[in-house]
């Protein structure tokens, strides 16, 4: 039978605060909980989930859109690369020729064949407010916007909550993380969600700030996937876990 999972994406309004680490720190969560995850990278252009954790690929989201277009689309496995048992990915185009040939009519279709295969769907984006992201805020089940405490980073994102505000008030959360530039610590989290006129859903702080990150990215390792880093860091495991847990709470009538 078909699965009925729950998808979410990650964005922000600001490169570089943290998005594609946050989204495999919580594929790393849902393989703990025993859910099947699929990544899908969405940053068409620039993505390197799957070359991050290591993996070869051929497959792509090009080839999907292509054969779901030309009629030929048979599996969702057939384009998906295998992490290890519970994680799959769904990469970008390793040649942005192609990334700018991605039919994104079939953005939708590709979350929802996403949906009927795992229990977990995780998405990464970029920053841009383009078509592309508008379209996968609408369709996915939770929207998750990672914030520095940054004055650049809080006015865009005042922004962003006031559109959002109008349109997906009830799924989108907010994530600050403090942990990608451990010295910016601008307003007090009250300030924040008075300026963003939106709560602090989830708090990763500075301490998670991992030294040696590249070693991780050099291996292709999941952070919450190291026994050890679990060990140390349970708080910001705690607040990855919550996330999940309570995407899998959402009803479809919430969205
Ligand atoms: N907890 C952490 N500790 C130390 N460094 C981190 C941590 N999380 C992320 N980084 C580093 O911060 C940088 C930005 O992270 P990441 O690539 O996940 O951001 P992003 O929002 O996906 O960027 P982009 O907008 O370019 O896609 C990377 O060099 C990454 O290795
Ligand atoms: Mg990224």
């Amino acid at each position: 039978m078909d699965k009925m999972g729950k998808s979410l994406v990650v964005s922000s309004v600001k490169g570089g605060v943290g998005k594609t680490v946050t989204v495999l720190n919580l594929a790393g969560i849902c393989e703990l909980l025993n859910k099947k995850t699929l990544i899908i990278d969405f940053d068409i252009y620039t993505g390197n989930v799957a070359l991050t954790l290591n993996t070869r690929f051929i497959s792509n989201m090009y080839n999907l859109t292509q054969d779901i277009a030309n009629n030929n689309y048979k599996k969702l496995s057939d384009y998906v690369v295998k992490y290890d048992n519970f994680i799959d990915i769904l990469p970008a185009p390793k040649d942005p020729r192609a990334s700018l040939k991605i039919n994104l009519a079939y953005i939708e279709t590709i979350i929802d064949l996403a949906k009927s295969c795992y229990d977990i769907v995780l998405i990464d984006t970029t920053h841009i407010l383009n078509e592309l992201n508008i379209r996968l805020f609408d369709k996915t089940d939770k929207i998750v916007l990672l914030m520095e405490n940054d004055p650049q980073d809080v006015k865009n994102m005042k922004a962003l909550t006031k559109v959002l505000n109008s349109s997906n008030s009830k799924k989108y959360e907010i994530m600050l993380n403090n942990s990608t530039n451990p010295h910016k610590h601008y307003f007090s989290e009250f300030d924040l969600e008075t300026i963003i006129n939106h709560k602090i859903n989830y708090t990763i702080s500075n301490k998670f700030f991992i030294k040696n990150i590249d070693d991780f990215i050099m291996n292709g390792e999941i952070v919450t996937l190291n026994k050890r880093m679990s060990n140390l860091f349970n708080k910001e495991f705690t607040q990855y876990t919550n996330l999940i847990l309570n995407l899998m709470d959402v009803k479809e009538g919430d969205k």
